[in-house]
């Protein structure tokens, strides 16, 4: 059943264009990211598509390079390892040498090493955390300055429902991709006077990376294709930012990390059990709230103190 009630106007005699702007999109040569490209190649942006091949195996980048230009468009290659930071820099000279400035930077590459947690060994739960952690922080810093210079710029990090969520043997895919919401967070925070915008796009969908992990049928609904519009609009001039958009299937949604109302308890020997015995109120959410940065919470709590009368100097 399609859902068209909150379905808004669009004003298609202003579409989404990236004419002059130029993207990365790395991990983009199969699944989400190579969507990414070739739909922000459409709509006009010259593109580097990133994918990390073996020396000696043809780059897998480079097909989705001719799929870009044989369709007019204009594109390059970049096959370095995202976790290699120095070739990251080198990765973002080489668009500026070439095309002299970076609008858009989409981080998606990504790998999977899924175990249970007692199974999964430390060098497991790293290398997962550098490529998609480290691997977007390299890519980033490469851009951000460049980006503040020309006072605009979009990022999108990729996250996961796993990470927001949890998902059974993704300890070390979760912990990673809760991170880069974190760094999105703070990024979109400092980003915000130099007009680049920073979000996080959550999807789902039948790549190479979820194909054993959900029957064919359902597979078949999650197209990266149906994705793609939320990379297309977080890179867009009209980007929000520091938000979280989840997709799949042709759904858009936002997934928020909130706070809620709580209790006070002030500094008393019971508050253990005040909390034990009061976790429904806790957890009401009913006047939850969104934190404009994390010093926000501090300040509540000392608000509150304050109203119920606590001395300034009650914890020294
Ligand atoms: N498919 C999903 O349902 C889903 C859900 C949540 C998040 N994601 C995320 O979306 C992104 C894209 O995933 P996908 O499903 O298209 O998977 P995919 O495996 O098809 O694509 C990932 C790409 O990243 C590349 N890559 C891996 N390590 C790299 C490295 N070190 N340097 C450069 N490229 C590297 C791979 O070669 C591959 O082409 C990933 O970050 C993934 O974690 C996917």
């Amino acid at each position: 059943m399609q859902n068209t009630a909150n379905l808004p106007d669009i004003n298609l005699d202003q579409p989404i264009r990236f004419d002059g702007k130029v993207a990365i999109v790395t991990g983009a040569s199969g699944g989400l990211g190579r969507q990414h490209a070739l739909a922000l190649a459409a709509r006009g942006a010259k593109v580097l598509v990133n994918d990390f091949s073996v020396a000696g195996i043809s780059s897998a980048a480079e097909s989705v390079v001719a799929e870009i230009r044989a369709a007019g468009g204009d594109a390059m290659s970049n096959n370095a390892s995202v976790t290699d930071a120095i070739a990251m820099s080198a990765m973002v000279n080489q668009v500026m040498a070439q095309w002299g400035r970076i609008d858009i930077l989409v981080n998606n590459a990504g790998i999977l090493r899924d175990k249970s947690f007692s199974k999964m060994s430390l060098e497991e739960f790293k290398l997962v955390l550098d490529v998609h952690l480290m691997g977007s922080v390299y890519c980033t810093k490469a851009v951000w300055d460049i980006m503040k210079d020309q006072r605009y710029g979009r990022i999108v990090f990729t996250t996961s429902s796993s990470g927001l969520y949890g998902n059974f043997g993704q300890s070390n895919y979760g912990a990673a991709k809760l991170a880069l919401v974190g760094l999105m967070q703070t990024l979109a925070l400092e980003g915000a006077k130099y007009g680049v915008h920073v979000n996080c796009l959550a999807p789902s969908a039948a790549t190479q990376m979820t194909q054993d992990l959900m029957s064919d049928a359902d597979l078949a609904l999650l197209t990266p294709k149906s994705v793609t519009p939320a990379v297309v609009y977080l890179a867009s001039q009209d980007a929000p930012t520091r938000t979280i958009l989840c997709a799949g299937a042709g759904n858009f949604a936002v997934a928020n990390i909130t706070l809620t109302q709580g209790m006070f308890t002030g500094d008393v020997p019971t508050a253990p059990e005040q909390l034990r015995d009061g976790i429904d109120s806790l957890r009401d959410r009913s006047a939850e709230m969104i934190p404009s940065a994390g010093i926000e919470q501090s300040k509540i709590e000392i608000q509150k103190a304050r109203a119920h009368g606590m001395p300034k100097r009650a914890y020294a």
